[in-house]
């Protein structure tokens, strides 16, 4: 088999076909929920999304209907439809609009891939990023946010949106690759913003159709992934050939075997570092640039995480460094409530493969599904003042007493964040280890969100650096 790169590569044919998308001939004399019908409804969706399906759940209720490009979208927002899809009927859909998209990026890497593929090579995967290993990383990730805020002096303007790219991009691509990737640094991380800020600009379905075209916009998202696809490719195969053996976790994947003896070909090993780059560092860029803003805003816990810092970054090198970083509550606390409010994965799109109900609500075979974060995590039934920013609301015993679904900024299931400790670990460890030098404080106004595949804030938010 010719070994196509993932932008001009055919849909794997293990995966379930694609259902037919339902329009509305198709839906009639069939219930479905009600929901907005208006007809500037693409405009109003396109212009805001996440206040467009907020609005339609206010609106509507728990189940909503609405058509886009003419095809039946479904919006699944009560915690109990969250948990049918992500967990207790996962196998009953596959990713839905904009995944093909993100194919052509990231090839048949964990994000993007569909069963069977994908759970063989989510076994393989699980270790390196079992908790007992991320532990490890600790200390690297320590070093790097060190060495990124050390030219940081007292009075200076950070533009910290990139600033925060390019510290979680230098973390994960220093565990992934070790020092191979120097020479590539800023190709890659061009071409990752490109891809990025291409792939899921729009949820209109269809988007795909005109990636051929000879338009900058989608030639530059094709010779972005192709240059992606080029630089991972090449890194792998001189490991390969030259017998390179490094104990980062390239290494471990391709070392990595199932008890049956099964690994991960090279160009598998290509895709999956590809998905761990591109799903490892924006997530987790745009969680701590939301943090320091809302920080700028609520500058009384500066002082409180400081204290917090001091005792908890003196124990680096322990062998209970991670597992205390993780357990630090004020840090904890406000981690979790911005990933409440600006959840970086703010809509999971998925497609129904059968009929079935969700929240007892009949769902037609075909129909996009689209369960949201950034709708679920402002239920005001399980959240009080939604919209406000409360970190004390975690202390104590708060999210255990959530039912399932209302809170998942990691997903759940099978599709759950594969990275998720290791983005709480490398998160902890930039907040603290910032507030235990300095304060920062927005020199403009509060950011406005800027939703594209993840929930960016606008801009660079610059921020004033106050050394303590
Ligand atoms: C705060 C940071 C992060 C958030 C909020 C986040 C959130 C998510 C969510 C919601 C999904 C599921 C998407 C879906 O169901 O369609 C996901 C999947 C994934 N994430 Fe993360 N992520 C973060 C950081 C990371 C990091 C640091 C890594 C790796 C180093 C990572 C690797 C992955 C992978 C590989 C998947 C696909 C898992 C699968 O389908 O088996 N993520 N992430």
């Amino acid at each position: 088999m010719v070994d196509l790169a993932p932008f001009v590569a055919p849909r794997p044919a293990e995966y379930a076909p694609i259902p037919k998308p339902l329009k509305r001939r198709d839906l009639r004399g069939r219930s479905i929920p009600s929901g907005p019908r208006n007809p500037l409804l693409t405009l109003q969706f396109q212009k805001d999304t996440p206040g467009f399906l907020r609005s339609a759940r206010d609106r509507y209720g728990d189940c909503v209907s609405f058509y886009l490009g003419g095809q039946l979208f479904i919006g699944a927002f009560s915690p109990e439809m969250v948990n049918e899809v992500t967990v207790s009927k996962q196998h009953q859909f596959i990713k839905g609009v904009g995944f093909d998209r993100m194919r052509k990026v990231l090839g048949t890497g964990l994000l993007t891939n569909e069963e069977p593929i994908h759970l063989r090579h989510r076994r393989l995967m699980q270790s390196p990023f079992h908790i007992s290993k991320i532990s490890s990383y600790a200390d690297t990730m320590l070093a790097l946010t060190r060495k990124h805020i050390s030219t940081w002096r007292d009075g200076d303007v950070v533009a910290l949106g990139p600033e925060m790219m390019a510290l979680t991009f230098d973390i994960v691509a220093d565990i992934l690759f070790g020092t191979d990737i120097s020479a590539d640094t800023t190709k890659v991380q061009r071409a990752m913003h490109i891809a990025i800020d291409r792939i899921e600009r729009t949820m209109l379905p269809g988007l795909d159709r005109f990636d051929h075209l000879n338009i900058p916009y989608f030639r530059k998202f094709g010779s972005a992934a192709n240059e992606l696809h080029e630089v991972a490719t090449r890194i792998v195969n001189e490991r390969i050939t030259q017998g390179i053996k490094r104990d980062d976790l390239m290494g471990v994947l391709l070392e990595a075997t199932t008890p049956d003896g099964e690994k991960l070909s090279a160009r598998e090993v290509s895709d999956e570092t590809l998905t761990l780059i591109l799903s490892g560092h924006e997530t987790t860029a745009n969680v701590l640039t939301w943090v320091f803003s809302y920080l700028s805003e609520n500058p009384k816990y500066w002082s409180e995480l400081a204290k917090e810092a001091d005792l908890v970054l003196s124990k680096s090198g322990e062998e209970t460094f991670a597992k205390d970083l993780l357990a630090a509550p004020l840090t904890s606390a406000i981690f979790n409530e911005v990933m409440r409010l600006c959840p970086p994965v703010w809509v999971a799109p998925r497609r129904a493969l059968e009929d079935l109900t969700l929240g007892g609500v009949a769902i037609p075979k075909g129909a996009h599904v689209l369960v949201s974060q950034y709708v679920t995590h402002r239920d005001e039934r399980y959240f009080v003042e939604p919209d406000t920013f409360k970190p004390e609301r975690w202390f104590g015993d708060f999210e255990k007493s959530l039912p399932r679904g209302a809170y998942f900024p990691f997903g759940a299931g099978t599709r759950k964040c594969l990275g998720d400790q290791f983005a709480l670990l490398e998160g902890r460890i930039i907040i603290l280890e910032i507030a235990r030098r300095m304060s920062l404080t927005l020199t403009s106004a509060f950011p406005q969100p800027q939703p594209r595949a993840t929930y960016r804030p606008k801009g660079a938010v610059p921020m004033r650096v106050s050394l303590i």
